[in-house]
């Protein structure tokens, strides 16, 4: 029956508790004390089985050992949503009831009551008569609310009809008081009509009541206008309501967080909103959902880190040997954090200074963030911003929604527990928006220090000071990232490493730390350079680490097992040989892109969230009437551009002097495999132009040869994006060349020495320049044809005349 309970319409061997006072009804939120041995025990059996529980009154609430006979035959399933362990031996339960059912058979009675229950079928009777009913018994209990003062008056009636009439007359019924009697009546009715004409009769008799004591004793209405706790003292028939609690407790419970409320050192405006919460709380019967609701209100208040900070650490020479503690290489990313820590020391609050980490996964972009906070002496927390959609997750919910909770930058301070926390901000860019409202914008007003200082979560509802906390915003792409926010941060690119620094990186730091992790010393496990480059190439095909730092783990999963078996003595040693041994064939063999040139077949660089990566495009010709087919998952912009490439090419045919019957005869197909990934932007332009012209003239472009540019009909090169990535990709692949457009010159500077010695970049303004590097062998041209690219229209002009420019297409596709 394991957690089948919650939907099945027979429930066996369901633990039953029994309620003093307190009657549950399905589709509602209920938080009450178990005290009795028994109850805990059923309650713990709940927990641990589906957290199913039935929850049924007993006839009077004095009795403390109630049999079957004392207990009403219907209750409610129930769910448990929190169990919470109060001090003495009593435990705090919050349910959510289910539906209505029947105790059939008490299965067992000991060491608490295990039941056979049959959930009983709601009565579908939607009519007129109920529709109008349901709108008086609306508007009454609105007028109820507004008469007893209910503070979520605002929230509990709009959130009430989005409700069936079902599920609205069983919220009423455990809102309102009335004797227990009357609630159980409620609860063993199925008809929601019929619970409609009980409700409508009850709160026309409570709603006179109140009038009549507001009559009787104007003064003190006045005075106090209605609380809720004279409300519970005049209308609660004795022995009816919710006196589960034990009066006793409470004017501990005040005092103590009265002295908490001072302890925390607030400011004075939250100071003053915590105390009336706790005057509020008083007036409330206790075990109320809303006290419930209130006083986990004030647990927020209290445990904020109002005042508490960390000590921060000011030395610099500090904070960089602890920077490269962590991380090999990335000297330019640490010699900009260390300026930005040297602002901010002579700076008290430098504005609008947020660092942005941007570059592929497995780079060090969240572990930097880490680093950081040891360098600084602070507390780090993390928050993922992937797949937030709703401004309310940054920025906390009301609290007159049920089960409201602050957002997720208040929910992290606390658990920082200081004020001056570094708080990274991880996948901004895999933030969502949607119509619930723009998380992008709650957390600009996060991120701006005109306007963090007072922050306002909507759950907390007082200002909270952010502008101590040192926030790192991470993302893989930049251009997802909204415009303002991007404006806000000062930008530090990670683009990726090349073998050799992924060598230091495993050698220096992933073996040790997983060698740890593992419990394995120097003397269990050794593995030699060749290993780990044998590792990183036939295992590995990223841009950052994470893969690598995964093959290690597993060799170290490998070791500990066999040093378990083997003594604490034994050691292993990792050679290329035994390599596959570790990790199974190699995952990545030297691909296509070492082979031989091959005709029709370019090499471009493209540049994905995942780093820089090399794509092979292939052309060919297929029998037909001069179309232009694309395939392998080329988004519009790609496919945008191949057309651009190709319109470039069939204007340069009769310059060229080749496949001057293209119209006629065939059709060219573009494809680009590994057609899972999808493939986007302009740059590939140059790369589809050259594979097409390189089918077309019978020319085959060298392997050794990588492009990334943007194509214009008049052949043109264009500047693209991700210019580091690109080129730590194709020297990864064994690329020697590669050709870049000019106006990418000033992304060159600063690149890494491995890539500057081992490369030759060729910086390129027109597909002309391109085919010169690229072809193995020059293209022909016609015999005293000495112009470059030449405007389509004026070529039709030279040529007219001649017998295939005049029967040439218009130049559409
Ligand atoms: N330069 C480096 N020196 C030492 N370790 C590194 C370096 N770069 C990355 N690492 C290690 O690689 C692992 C992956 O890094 P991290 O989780 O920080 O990547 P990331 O950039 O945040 O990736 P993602 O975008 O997927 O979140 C971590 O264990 C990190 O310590
Ligand atoms: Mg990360």
């Amino acid at each position: 029956m394991q957690d089948s309970n919650e939907h099945s319409e027979i429930l066996r061997n369901i633990p039953l508790i029994p309620l003093r006072d307190l009657v549950v009804f399905p589709g509602t939120l209920v938080p009450f004390i178990v005290g009795r041995s028994s109850s805990i025990q059923a309650l713990e059996k709940a927990a641990e089985k589906d957290k199913m529980i039935f929850l049924s009154a007993q006839m009077d609430a004095s009795v403390d050992n109630p049999t079957a006979k004392d207990i009403y035959s219907v209750g409610v399933t129930a769910k448990i949503i929190r169990t919470i362990k109060s001090d003495d031996k009593n435990m705090k339960v919050i349910v959510e009831g289910k539906s209505r059912a029947r105790i059939v058979e008490y299965l067992s009675t000991y060491p608490y009551y295990q039941i056979l229950a049959k959930v009983v079928k709601e009565v579908d009777d939607h009519t007129a008569e109920s529709r109008d009913l349901l709108k008086r018994v609306l508007a009454l209990f609105e007028d109820y609310l507004k008469l007893i003062q209910n503070a979520n008056l605002d929230s509990i009636i709009p959130a009430l009809r989005e409700n069936t009439p079902e599920r609205i007359t069983d919220i009423i019924a455990s809102h309102v008081y009335m004797p227990l009697e009357e609630k159980q009546n409620l609860l063993e009715t199925a008809s929601s009509l019929e619970r409609l004409r009980r409700l409508n009769y009850v709160l026309e008799n409570e709603i006179l009541k109140i009038h009549a004591s507001y009559q009787k004793d104007p003064q003190r209405a006045n005075r106090r206008r209605v609380s809720l706790k004279d409300q519970a003292q005049k209308t609660f028939p004795p022995g009816s309501g919710s006196p589960v609690c034990r009066k006793e407790d409470q004017p501990n419970e005040i005092e103590e967080l009265r002295q908490k409320v001072a302890k925390a050192k607030m400011p004075p405006d939250a100071e003053e909103k915590a105390y009336k919460e706790v005057e509020r709380l008083e007036a409330m019967p206790p075990m109320s959902a809303e006290a419930t609701v209130s006083r986990n209100y004030l647990d927020w208040l209290i445990s904020l880190p109002w005042v508490k900070k960390s000590r921060e650490k000011r030395e610099l020479k500090e904070a960089e040997r602890i920077l490269n503690e962590d991380h090999h290489g990335l000297d330019k990313v640490k010699e900009r954090i260390l300026e930005y820590l040297s602002i901010r020391q002579l700076v008290k609050n430098p504005r609008g200074v947020i660092l942005g980490f941007i570059g592929p996964p497995g780079v060090g972009k969240s572990s930097l963030g880490k680093s950081i906070a040891r360098a600084t002496g602070r507390k780090f927390v993390r928050l993922s911003l992937g797949g937030v959609r709703d401004e309310a997750e940054i920025r906390g919910h009301r609290r007159t929604y049920i089960g409201a909770y602050p957002g997720r930058i208040i929910q992290m301070v606390k658990r920082a527990g200081t004020k001056n926390p570094v708080f990274l901000l991880d996948e901004v860019d895999k933030m969502s928006m949607d119509f619930r409202g723009d998380p992008a914008s709650a957390l600009m007003e996060v991120l701006d220090p005109e306007q963090n200082s007072t922050f306002l979560d909507h759950y907390i509802d007082t200002d909270f000071d952010l502008s101590q906390v040192m926030f790192i915003v991470t993302a893989n792409m930049v251009d997802p990232i909204p415009k303002p926010l991007i404006d806000r941060m000062e930008i530090i690119r990670l683009p990726g490493y090349t073998e050799d620094e992924k060598l230091q990186i495993a050698k220096r730091f992933l073996m040790s730390k997983q060698m740890g992790a593992h419990g394995l010393t120097e003397a269990n496990l050794k593995i030699s350079d060749q290993s780990l480059l044998k590792l990183i190439r036939g295992y590995t095909r990223e841009a950052g680490v994470r893969s690598l730092e995964r093959e290690i783990t597993s060799i170290c999963r490998k070791v500990v097992k066999r040093v378990v078996q083997k003594g604490r003595e034994h050691s292993e040693k990792v050679t290329p040989k035994n390599l596959e041994g570790f990790l199974g064939i190699p995952k990545f063999r030297r691909s296509e892109f070492d082979k031989r040139d091959e005709v029709g077949v370019a090499t471009g660089m493209a540049w994905t969230e995942f780093g820089g990566e090399l794509l092979r495009f292939e052309a060919n010709k297929i029998h037909g009437k001069g179309n232009f087919t694309l395939t392998g998952q080329l988004g519009e912009i790609m496919q945008e551009s191949a057309q651009t490439a190709f319109s470039f090419v069939r204007g340069k045919i009769y310059e060229l002097d080749i496949a001057r019957d293209l119209h006629r005869n065939f059709d060219i197909h573009i494809h680009v495999p590994e057609g899972s990934t999808p493939k986007e932007g302009p740059s590939a332009g140059i790369t589809i132009a050259t594979a097409i012209i390189s089918l077309l003239a019978d020319i085959a472009v060298s392997k050794k040869v990588a492009m990334s540019g943007e194509i214009t009909l008049k052949g043109k090169v264009l500047p693209v994006g991700g210019i580091k990535e690109k080129l730590l990709a194709a020297h990864r692949e064994g690329i020697r060349v590669a050709i870049l457009p000019l106006d990418n010159k000033p992304d060159l500077k600063d690149l890494p020495k491995i890539l500057k010695q081992n490369m030759t970049i060729h910086l390129v303004e027109t597909m002309d320049e391109v085919l010169k590097i690229a072809l193995t062998r020059e293209l022909p041209k016609k015999p005293g044809d000495d112009r470059d690219a030449m405007a389509p229209e004026a070529e039709r002009k030279t040529r007219a005349g001649e017998e295939e420019a005049s029967k040439e297409p218009p130049l559409t596709n």
